[in-house]
């Protein structure tokens, strides 16, 4: 089958690699017909690369047909229409029990320290070969893949697999009181949909980012967005607008990449530069993270407020502000998405043809694999109108 692969910083190629098998009994495989570009991938293409295998492939926001199933699967048939969470996870074990998906104790990867796995996403999460290709196997299938029905295009259910269930865990992480003001930090695919639902339950939103298309596509949805190349400082921005106090809740939508970094900037690129046997530790233990955009949003929350971070963020030593997070009281909740948590909240906005949250209009381009290569490149430099790929194999 052919399948979007890394070979190296800034280089997916799209390859001929084996069609995927059943391995256990309770596996699944799904023939692929839509599949998201994703932020956290062009993490994988810039900095990730230390942790990467050439022809590791990539991707992790699949959704399509069941193929084939094993002999343990009861409750999935050969033809059911499925979303695949990009979490890899058993569904019956202590922390999936308690909703924590992304941290199941099945999938753990001891090796790293980290948590459950991800498909197409490192050795960090379990290097398990990942959505961006014709066909993927599917582990746990009595639990992992989410059945939607016939009928909407695939972009109506396709954006379960991760960016409304991270961007619904961000909203309700960021606990917004009511009658609140939320800012997002980065208007990306996850920031416009943290924005998105944040409206959808009545609440204020300010935007920021520097891409004008993003800022345009908040803003005619209803966000009040600033420029942060016209603003200057984010937090004094924010506190003119919310009666000199600041925004009740930030999230940080960018992560490790933000832009306005450029010490970090020169060192996460050194670091992608050295051979692994020093560039893997350098990178577990040392501060590697560009920071600008989370020290907008430690400066732009209120005293008393909270900070939910859901960009992406690997460094171990980061510098942060603990005086003025102390003395302002803000608290912070983070982490990646447990997607299974929320699919129950969040299906009935897609089942609703009124499409309250605007998903069939959400993606800007949708390309074959072949074209994985350009689409990389234009994501990670904003060129080409590009915010949300959607590939179909
Ligand atoms: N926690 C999770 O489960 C999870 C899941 C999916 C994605 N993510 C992460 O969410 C983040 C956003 O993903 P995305 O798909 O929207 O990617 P993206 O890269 O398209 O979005 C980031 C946006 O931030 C903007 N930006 C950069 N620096 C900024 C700054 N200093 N201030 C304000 N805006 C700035 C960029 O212009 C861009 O529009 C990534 O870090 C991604 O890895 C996390
Ligand atoms: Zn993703
Ligand atoms: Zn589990």
């Amino acid at each position: 089958m052919k399948a979007v692969t890394w070979q190296g910083k800034k280089d997916m190629r799209v390859e001929e690699v084996p069609d995927p098998v059943l391995k256990e009994p309770d596996d699944a495989i799904i023939k692929v017909t839509s599949t998201g570009l994703c932020g956290s991938d062009l993490h994988l293409y810039n900095i990730l690369g230390p942790f990467m295998t050439p022809g590791d492939v990539v991707g992790h926001e699949p959704m399509g047909v069941v193929e084939e199933v094993g002999s343990g699967v009861s409750n999935l048939s050969v033809g059911d229409r499925v979303v695949i969470p990009f979490n890899v996870c058993c569904g019956h074990c202590w922390m999936c029990d308690q909703g924590l998906f992304s941290q199941c104790e099945t999938t753990q990867n001891h090796e790293y320290g980290t948590g459950a796995s991800f498909f197409g996403y490192s050795k960090l999460y379990g290097q398990i070969p990942g959505g961006q290709a014709e066909y993927l196997r599917v582990p746990f299938a009595n639990f992992l893949p989410i059945k939607v029905p016939e009928g909407p295009i695939d972009d109506r259910f396709l954006f379960l697999s991760d960016v409304l269930p991270t961007s619904w865990q961000a909203v309700e992480y960021a606990a917004v009181p009511d009658g609140g003001t939320l800012l997002v930090v980065g208007l990306g695919p996850i920031g416009e949909m943290c924005a998105r639902i944040a409206m959808h339950k009545g609440l204020r939103v300010i935007g920021v980012d520097l891409v004008p298309e993003r800022l345009s596509r908040s803003q005619s949805r209803g966000v009040e967005v600033l420029d942060l190349k016209a603003v200057g400082n984010v937090g004094d921005a924010v506190r003119d607008m919310t009666d000199g106090r600041g925004a009740d809740s930030v999230i940080d939508a960018v992560g490790m990449e933000a832009h306005g970094s450029p010490i970090a900037a020169i060192g996460q690129t050194m670091v992608g530069l050295l051979p692994k046997s020093v560039s893997v530790p350098m990178m577990q233990k040392a501060g590697v993270d560009r920071m600008a955009a989370l020290y907008s949003a430690i400066d732009a929350v209120r005293r008393g407020g909270t900070i939910s971070i859901i960009g992406v963020y690997g460094g171990q030593s980061d510098p942060l502000p603990l005086l003025t997070l102390f003395d302002k009281q803000v608290q912070i909740r983070l982490g990646q998405a447990n997607v299974k948590r929320w699919v129950d909240d969040i299906m009935p906005l897609l089942t609703d043809d009124s499409d309250p949250l605007g998903v069939e209009q959400f993606a800007t381009h949708r390309l074959p694999l072949a074209e994985a290569p350009a689409a990389y490149k234009n994501f990670q430099d904003k060129t080409e109108g590009t915010f949300k790929v959607v590939f179909q194999p």
